[in-house]
Protein backbone atom coordinates (compact mmCIF):
# COMPACT_ATOMS: atom_id res chain seq x y z
CA UNK A 1 0.00 0.00 0.00
CA UNK A 2 1.31 3.33 -1.29
CA UNK A 3 1.14 6.66 1.18
CA UNK A 4 -2.32 7.81 0.73
CA UNK A 5 -4.63 10.43 2.24
CA UNK A 6 -8.23 11.23 2.09
CA UNK A 7 -10.12 14.54 2.70
CA UNK A 8 -13.34 16.02 2.27
CA UNK A 9 -14.54 19.77 1.40
CA UNK A 10 -17.93 20.36 3.12
CA UNK A 11 -18.09 23.99 1.73
CA UNK A 12 -21.10 25.80 2.39
CA UNK A 13 -22.83 23.01 3.06
CA UNK A 14 -24.39 21.77 7.08
CA UNK A 15 -25.57 23.19 9.86
CA UNK A 16 -23.61 22.01 13.42
CA UNK A 17 -26.17 19.71 14.08
CA UNK A 18 -25.77 18.23 10.29
CA UNK A 19 -22.37 18.38 10.73
CA UNK A 20 -22.24 16.26 13.38
CA UNK A 21 -24.18 13.38 12.54
CA UNK A 22 -22.19 13.00 9.75
CA UNK A 23 -19.38 12.06 11.69
CA UNK A 24 -21.05 10.03 13.30
CA UNK A 25 -22.31 8.25 10.24
CA UNK A 26 -18.75 8.15 8.97
CA UNK A 27 -16.88 7.05 11.83
CA UNK A 28 -19.48 4.12 12.18
CA UNK A 29 -18.97 3.37 8.83
CA UNK A 30 -15.32 3.17 9.04
CA UNK A 31 -15.10 0.98 12.17
CA UNK A 32 -11.59 0.62 13.21
CA UNK A 33 -10.38 1.96 9.56
CA UNK A 34 -7.04 3.36 10.17
CA UNK A 35 -5.44 2.42 6.91
CA UNK A 36 -3.99 5.99 5.88
CA UNK A 37 -4.87 9.69 7.25
CA UNK A 38 -8.50 11.36 6.60
CA UNK A 39 -9.76 14.84 7.09
CA UNK A 40 -12.62 16.95 6.83
CA UNK A 41 -13.00 20.64 6.47
CA UNK A 42 -16.42 21.51 7.61
CA UNK A 43 -17.29 25.67 7.51
CA UNK A 44 -16.23 27.86 10.57
CA UNK A 45 -19.84 27.53 12.37
CA UNK A 46 -19.42 24.03 12.65
CA UNK A 47 -15.97 23.71 14.15
CA UNK A 48 -15.98 23.82 17.32
CA UNK A 49 -18.01 21.22 17.61
CA UNK A 50 -16.57 19.08 15.29
CA UNK A 51 -13.31 19.97 17.36
CA UNK A 52 -14.92 18.36 20.51
CA UNK A 53 -16.40 15.66 19.04
CA UNK A 54 -13.17 14.72 17.24
CA UNK A 55 -10.94 15.14 19.98
CA UNK A 56 -8.36 12.08 20.47
CA UNK A 57 -9.98 10.15 16.90
CA UNK A 58 -8.24 9.52 13.70
CA UNK A 59 -10.23 12.03 11.39
CA UNK A 60 -8.74 14.82 11.73
CA UNK A 61 -10.08 18.86 10.45
CA UNK A 62 -9.41 21.90 9.25
CA UNK A 63 -10.83 25.38 8.21
CA UNK A 64 -11.68 25.91 4.53
CA UNK A 65 -9.82 29.48 4.34
CA UNK A 66 -8.49 32.51 6.69
CA UNK A 67 -7.44 35.86 6.77
CA UNK A 68 -3.28 36.78 6.36
CA UNK A 69 -3.42 39.09 9.32
CA UNK A 70 -3.77 37.79 12.50
CA UNK A 71 -6.37 40.89 14.00
CA UNK A 72 -7.89 43.83 13.07
CA UNK A 73 -10.80 45.85 11.20
CA UNK A 74 -10.85 42.84 8.90
CA UNK A 75 -14.94 42.50 9.13
CA UNK A 76 -16.30 38.81 8.27
CA UNK A 77 -12.62 37.16 8.83
CA UNK A 78 -11.30 34.46 10.77
CA UNK A 79 -7.61 34.28 11.59
CA UNK A 80 -5.20 31.93 12.29
CA UNK A 81 -5.01 31.97 16.05
CA UNK A 82 -9.22 31.60 16.08
CA UNK A 83 -8.75 28.48 14.01
CA UNK A 84 -5.40 27.17 16.20
CA UNK A 85 -7.45 27.73 19.17
CA UNK A 86 -10.18 25.69 17.65
CA UNK A 87 -7.92 22.55 17.44
CA UNK A 88 -7.56 22.92 13.73
CA UNK A 89 -4.79 20.72 12.48
CA UNK A 90 -5.61 22.17 8.45
CA UNK A 91 -6.41 24.92 6.69
CA UNK A 92 -7.71 24.79 3.15
CA UNK A 93 -5.96 28.35 0.78
CA UNK A 94 -6.26 29.37 -2.56
CA UNK A 95 -9.49 27.25 -3.42
CA UNK A 96 -10.89 27.83 -6.92
CA UNK A 97 -13.78 29.12 -5.48
CA UNK A 98 -12.22 31.67 -3.41
CA UNK A 99 -10.16 33.06 -6.05
CA UNK A 100 -13.38 32.76 -8.40
CA UNK A 101 -16.11 34.74 -6.39
CA UNK A 102 -13.67 36.47 -3.73
CA UNK A 103 -11.12 37.30 -6.07
CA UNK A 104 -8.41 35.81 -4.17
CA UNK A 105 -4.96 35.70 -5.82
CA UNK A 106 -1.34 34.20 -5.69
CA UNK A 107 -0.26 36.69 -3.67
CA UNK A 108 -3.34 37.02 -0.91
CA UNK A 109 -2.60 33.29 -0.43
CA UNK A 110 0.87 33.65 -0.42
CA UNK A 111 0.81 35.83 2.69
CA UNK A 112 -1.91 33.34 3.94
CA UNK A 113 0.94 30.88 3.84
CA UNK A 114 3.01 32.31 5.61
CA UNK A 115 0.92 33.06 8.59
CA UNK A 116 -0.10 29.55 8.68
CA UNK A 117 3.38 28.04 8.90
CA UNK A 118 3.89 30.85 11.96
CA UNK A 119 0.66 29.29 13.43
CA UNK A 120 1.81 25.73 12.84
CA UNK A 121 -1.17 25.30 10.88
CA UNK A 122 -0.88 23.16 8.09
CA UNK A 123 -1.97 24.07 4.65
CA UNK A 124 -3.48 22.34 1.96
CA UNK A 125 -2.86 24.49 -0.95
CA UNK A 126 -5.40 24.17 -3.85
CA UNK A 127 -3.58 24.76 -7.33
CA UNK A 128 -4.95 23.97 -10.85
CA UNK A 129 -5.52 25.94 -14.29
CA UNK A 130 -9.05 27.63 -14.88
CA UNK A 131 -10.09 26.17 -18.47
CA UNK A 132 -9.08 22.78 -19.92
CA UNK A 133 -5.94 24.00 -22.45
CA UNK A 134 -2.94 22.27 -24.23
CA UNK A 135 -0.75 20.36 -22.00
CA UNK A 136 2.40 23.04 -22.69
CA UNK A 137 -0.15 25.79 -21.87
CA UNK A 138 -1.34 23.87 -18.39
CA UNK A 139 2.33 23.43 -17.05
CA UNK A 140 3.39 26.87 -17.85
CA UNK A 141 0.40 27.77 -15.57
CA UNK A 142 1.18 25.63 -13.09
CA UNK A 143 4.62 26.67 -13.14
CA UNK A 144 3.74 30.03 -13.14
CA UNK A 145 1.17 29.85 -9.87
CA UNK A 146 3.66 27.83 -7.98
CA UNK A 147 6.47 30.12 -7.98
CA UNK A 148 4.66 32.52 -7.08
CA UNK A 149 2.27 30.97 -4.34
CA UNK A 150 5.56 29.53 -2.68
CA UNK A 151 7.93 32.85 -2.94
CA UNK A 152 9.65 33.29 0.31
CA UNK A 153 8.38 30.07 1.71
CA UNK A 154 11.35 27.46 3.08
CA UNK A 155 12.39 24.38 1.76
CA UNK A 156 10.97 22.22 4.65
CA UNK A 157 7.98 24.57 4.91
CA UNK A 158 7.05 23.55 1.12
CA UNK A 159 7.64 20.08 2.52
CA UNK A 160 4.42 20.06 4.86
CA UNK A 161 1.97 21.71 2.46
CA UNK A 162 -0.46 19.32 1.54
CA UNK A 163 -0.86 19.89 -2.10
CA UNK A 164 -4.33 19.45 -4.02
CA UNK A 165 -4.25 20.08 -8.28
CA UNK A 166 -8.22 20.87 -8.83
CA UNK A 167 -8.73 22.15 -11.76
CA UNK A 168 -11.29 24.99 -12.45
CA UNK A 169 -12.89 22.83 -14.91
CA UNK A 170 -13.39 19.32 -13.34
CA UNK A 171 -14.45 21.21 -10.29
CA UNK A 172 -18.50 20.27 -9.98
CA UNK A 173 -18.53 18.62 -12.88
CA UNK A 174 -20.30 15.11 -14.03
CA UNK A 175 -16.72 13.89 -14.73
CA UNK A 176 -13.12 14.03 -13.00
CA UNK A 177 -10.16 14.86 -15.20
CA UNK A 178 -8.91 11.66 -17.21
CA UNK A 179 -6.98 9.63 -14.96
CA UNK A 180 -3.66 9.36 -16.91
CA UNK A 181 -4.11 13.74 -17.97
CA UNK A 182 -3.61 13.95 -13.69
CA UNK A 183 -1.09 11.36 -13.43
CA UNK A 184 1.18 13.95 -16.09
CA UNK A 185 0.18 17.31 -14.53
CA UNK A 186 1.10 15.87 -11.08
CA UNK A 187 4.42 14.60 -12.15
CA UNK A 188 4.80 18.47 -13.60
CA UNK A 189 3.90 19.62 -10.27
CA UNK A 190 6.07 17.39 -8.62
CA UNK A 191 9.03 18.57 -11.22
CA UNK A 192 8.77 22.02 -10.25
CA UNK A 193 8.96 21.87 -6.74
CA UNK A 194 12.31 19.47 -7.26
CA UNK A 195 13.47 22.49 -8.67
CA UNK A 196 12.22 24.85 -6.38
CA UNK A 197 12.93 22.28 -2.69
CA UNK A 198 15.08 20.08 -4.30
CA UNK A 199 13.93 16.30 -4.70
CA UNK A 200 14.61 15.16 -1.64
CA UNK A 201 11.21 17.03 -0.22
CA UNK A 202 9.63 17.06 -3.34
CA UNK A 203 9.34 13.02 -3.49
CA UNK A 204 8.40 13.33 0.18
CA UNK A 205 5.28 15.95 -0.32
CA UNK A 206 1.98 15.10 -0.67
CA UNK A 207 -0.38 16.32 -3.97
CA UNK A 208 -3.57 14.70 -4.19
CA UNK A 209 -6.72 15.72 -6.68
CA UNK A 210 -9.66 16.98 -6.40
CA UNK A 211 -12.94 17.94 -8.59
CA UNK A 212 -15.89 15.36 -9.35
CA UNK A 213 -14.16 12.73 -7.34
CA UNK A 214 -16.90 9.45 -6.81
CA UNK A 215 -17.25 5.80 -6.53
CA UNK A 216 -16.88 5.48 -10.49
CA UNK A 217 -13.42 6.87 -11.05
CA UNK A 218 -11.40 7.58 -7.41
CA UNK A 219 -9.77 3.72 -7.59
CA UNK A 220 -8.68 4.51 -11.02
CA UNK A 221 -7.22 8.00 -10.09
CA UNK A 222 -6.05 6.86 -6.85
CA UNK A 223 -3.70 4.48 -8.83
CA UNK A 224 -1.89 6.63 -10.46
CA UNK A 225 1.91 6.85 -9.55
CA UNK A 226 1.70 10.82 -8.15
CA UNK A 227 -1.28 10.73 -6.77
CA UNK A 228 -1.26 10.72 -3.18
CA UNK A 229 -4.90 11.19 -2.25
CA UNK A 230 -8.25 12.13 -3.14
CA UNK A 231 -9.91 15.52 -2.33
CA UNK A 232 -13.73 15.06 -2.41
CA UNK A 233 -16.66 17.59 -2.63
CA UNK A 234 -19.93 16.65 -2.86
CA UNK A 235 -19.01 12.81 -2.21
CA UNK A 236 -18.44 13.55 0.60
CA UNK A 237 -21.25 14.68 1.88
CA UNK A 238 -22.46 11.18 1.82
CA UNK A 239 -20.45 9.18 4.97
CA UNK A 240 -21.57 6.04 2.62
CA UNK A 241 -20.06 7.47 -0.95
CA UNK A 242 -17.38 8.99 1.05
CA UNK A 243 -16.41 5.67 3.27
CA UNK A 244 -16.59 3.09 0.33
CA UNK A 245 -14.10 5.39 -1.92
CA UNK A 246 -11.98 4.93 0.93
CA UNK A 247 -11.99 1.40 1.59
CA UNK A 248 -12.17 1.17 -2.43
CA UNK A 249 -8.62 2.68 -2.72
CA UNK A 250 -7.10 0.78 0.05
O1 LIG B 1 -12.19 20.88 -2.70
C1 LIG B 1 -12.81 19.81 -3.34
C2 LIG B 1 -13.76 20.24 -4.38
O2 LIG B 1 -13.49 21.46 -5.00
C3 LIG B 1 -14.19 19.21 -5.36
O3 LIG B 1 -15.58 19.32 -5.43
O4 LIG B 1 -17.83 18.48 -5.76
O5 LIG B 1 -16.20 18.46 -7.64
O6 LIG B 1 -15.91 16.88 -5.73
P1 LIG B 1 -16.43 18.23 -6.19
Amino acid sequence: MKRFIVGSNWKMNSTVEESLSRIDKIEELLGDFKAFPIFILPPFTSLDAVSKRLQNRWIKFGAQNMHWETAGAYTGEISAPMLKELGCKYVMLNHQERRVYFNETNRTSNAKLHTAFSFMLQPILCIGEEDRASFSKTKNFLEHQLSELLDGLKPEEIGRILFAYEPLWAIGESEAAPADYIEQVHKIIRDKLSTICGPEIAKKTFIIYGGSVDLDNALDIALQTDVDGLFIGRAGLEPEKFVTIIKAVY
